[in-house]
């Protein structure tokens, strides 16, 4: 697996409506090498692309997106609440998202992020959708493809399923012994939130593990620099033009 330096948080969500292809092509023309995007199902069981388990916030639907089929999903406005030049972008499949990715050769940081109780059917129904579009084997073949979640659920059911698919660990907090979850999930990433990375020896722990070390979400050009002074691979932001620099 080649690792990505420069990861582009929902897409571009700084300048372009988070989760949508709009914002994953605005993430690879302001330089990231990878976008990072949420996963879980609608309806018919199929992955979509949405962070809320609701649509209000992100769209101009209303209620949990797991009550509307993917048909029904695409009817709705997923750009417009960011700004009238985005009207008509649409919440994207997984399937759709991957063909995107490819065609840009962007790499992808899928996030499980599941609705509630469906941690273990969203893990299963992207890694099927995963293996049917790029094949089953992994990093060996396929270039930089990340599986990330919250939910140790979701990551174990892609250890016994699809053990050749790198995983990273998100945490949003500090926990004795934290870096434990990841070593039992043989995770190859920590996806810890940046704030936990208060000094370098922070870093050094991390690395010292063996995980590759993704923070989110840094926005900020001269933290960013530290960051990677201090020995992260890369950084999740929502602005990669701006953060791009931090890379020079
Ligand atoms: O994967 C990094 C980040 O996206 C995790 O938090 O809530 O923005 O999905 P959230
Ligand atoms: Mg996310």
């Amino acid at each position: 697996m080649k690792p990505p330096r420069l990861i582009g948080h929902r897409g571009a969500k700084a300048v372009a409506p988070e989760n949508t292809l709009a914002s994953f092509r605005q993430a690879a023309e302001d330089g990231a090498d990878c976008i990072e995007f949420d996963v879980r199902l609608c309806a018919d069981g199929g992955p979509v692309i949405f962070h809320d388990d609701t649509l209000e916030r992100t769209s101009d639907g209303t209620g949990p997106v797991a009550d509307l089929d993917l048909a029904a999903l695409k009817q709705l406005d997923a750009g417009g609440w960011f700004a009238a030049a985005f009207s008509g972008e649409t919440i994207p499949s997984l399937a759709e998202t991957i063909a995107l990715c490819r065609d840009l050769e962007l790499g992808m940081n899928i996030e499980i992020k599941p609705n509630p109780g469906e941690a273990q059917a969203t893990a299963m129904a992207a890694l099927a959708t995963v293996e049917s579009l790029l094949g089953r084997r992994g990093y060996e073949t396929v270039g930089s493809v990340v599986f990330s979640s919250f939910e140790p659920a979701a990551l174990e059911v892609l250890q016994q399923e699809g053990p050749l698919w790198p995983r990273g660990l998100l945490l949003d907090e500090r926990r004795s012994n934290w870096l434990a979850g990841a070593q039992r999930l043989q995770c190859v990433s920590f996806h810890p939130a940046a704030e936990l990375l208060d000094r370098r020896e922070t870093v050094e722990e991390i690395k010292a593990a063996g995980f590759l070390i993704y923070p989110y979400t840094v926005n900020d050009l001269d933290r960013a620099g530290e960051l990677l002074a201090w020995g992260v691979d890369a950084v999740i932001t929502d602005d990669p033009r701006l953060i791009s620099a931090a890379l020079c």
